[in-house]
């Protein structure tokens, strides 16, 4: 347009790129992992099984399973003077903030395995941050908390794990409740891997040089931290929060379709998805299950929720915009009703996430077909000029 610059209408950033892990129909509300359907997964398998899918392609046999678990398992540890990386924190610092930070520090103590362009190298980093990451969001948690970090039990599952190294104390004993515990595993497998999100594409694109995997990992929870990617299921529950009664539930409705007003309603709508995120239907199935087992199926925010869905979803505005409730719409509830501050929602899709952030980095590093081409931009700006001298601008 500026006669220097003119775009070749076939021109288009390459930015995309293959994968064969996640399938995503927007229109339709499919979301399929490695080919098998998410409510299959969802409701017949188990995280660990759904990680091994994510990386390898396949559901593991019986054996395969076995020897991932254990492998896993033989991870959770972190090293002994990564204490000393958390307490450099303010002990207010925000979960994410600690877990971008240890993770990236973790670049610094692991140097053996990081040849990224071996395979082998690849699958022990991808077992030991999907091991260690857990353990990092629940010691993010204790110190805010100012509790004593616990260590994982190798004999726990690993949502249980997690439960165990988040809820117990030195002082008394503690068993993971194995419903909240499933639920739990459930979402994990929910959150997993979304295609090319933000912080996948992130990932992919640090990843596409060599970096450090473990920097990698952190640039990716740094993208998701954003509230309208990650950071939204703690987004969803202020919402809630601030809308306080059903009675006030058509005031946020107004504003959400208010162009002059930047609220939007949190846990709707979604780039891809031009129709119900099969995730939110999950979920919300799985607030049903953690509200009834806690006896807490009252719960006002839940209440609110359900009718601002029922409201939204009759809505002129909404069903024209297609938007629907997200992956982020129900979760935050059932975190708050396990007990977990809104401060940890975002680490625990990260925590989640990290089996398809893995999966990616390894996938895009295991085929040149697959890596993300180094994205490229229609140029907008001025068309060249000559330099004009200090003294002689106005
Ligand atoms: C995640 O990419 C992924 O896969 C992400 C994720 C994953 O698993 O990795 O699925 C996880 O990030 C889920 C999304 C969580 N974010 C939120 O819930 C925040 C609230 N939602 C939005 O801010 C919004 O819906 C986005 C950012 C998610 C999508 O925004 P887009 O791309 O603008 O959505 P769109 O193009 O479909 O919007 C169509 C219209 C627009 O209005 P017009 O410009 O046409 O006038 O709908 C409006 C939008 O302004 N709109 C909303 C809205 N979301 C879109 N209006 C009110 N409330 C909303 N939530």
């Amino acid at each position: 347009s500026h006669g220097y610059f003119t775009h070749d209408p076939g021109f288009t950033a390459t930015s995309s790129c293959t994968s064969a892990i996640t399938y995503i129909d927007g229109d339709e509300g499919l979301l399929y992992y490695r080919g098998y359907p998410i409510e299959e997964l969802a409701y017949q398998s188990d995280y660990m099984e759904v990680s091994y899918l994510l990386i390898h392609g396949e559901l593991p046999t019986a054996e395969q399973k076995r020897a991932f678990e254990t492998s896993i398992r033989h991870h959770t540890l972190l090293h002994d003077q990564m204490e000393n990386v958390f307490r450099g924190f303010r002990r207010s610092a925000h979960p994410m903030a600690v877990m971008i930070g240890v993770t990236g520090a973790m670049s610094a103590f692991y140097h053996k395995g990081l040849d990224n362009f071996d395979p082998q190298h690849r699958e022990i980093v991808a077992h030991r941050l999907i091991a260690k990451i857990p353990t990092v969001a629940a010691w993010a948690y204790k110190f805010n908390e100012g509790q004593p970090f616990v260590y994982p039990q190798n004999r726990l599952s690993y949502a249980e794990n997690f439960m165990h190294m988040m809820f117990s104390s030195p002082c008394e004993p503690y068993e993971p409740n194995p419903v909240l515990a499933r639920a739990l595993d459930r979402i994990f497998i929910l959150h997993a891997d979304h295609e090319q999100n933000a912080s996948t594409s992130t990932v992919r694109l640090a990843g596409s040089s060599g970096a450090n995997p473990y920097a990698c990992i952190a640039s990716g929870m740094a993208s998701l931290w954003g509230p309208l990617h990650g950071g939204a299921n703690e987004a969803v529950l202020k919402m809630l929060e601030e809308i306080d009664d059903v009675s006030k539930i058509p005031g946020f409705i107004k504003r959400a379709k208010d162009k002059s007003d930047p609220f939007r309603l949190m846990g709707f709508g979604h780039r891809i998805y031009k129709n119900m995120d099969p995730r939110a239907a999950i979920i919300r199935q799985t607030c049903y299950e953690v509200l009834d087992e806690l006896g807490l199926r009252d719960d006002p925010q839940f209440k609110i929720a359900l009718e601002l869905e029922r409201i939204a979803l009759e809505d002129d505005y909404f069903i024209a915009k297609k938007l629907y409730p997200n992956v982020d719409f129900y979760s935050g509830i059932i975190f708050r009703a396990m007990g977990l501050p809104t401060s940890m929602f975002t680490a625990i899709f990260a925590l989640a996430r990290t089996a398809g952030w893995v999966a990616q980095w390894h996938e895009m590093l295991s085929d040149p077909a697959h890596k993300i081409g180094r994205p490229r931009q229609l140029y907008t700006g001025s068309a060249r000029r000559e330099f004009v001298p200090l003294d002689q601008r106005g």
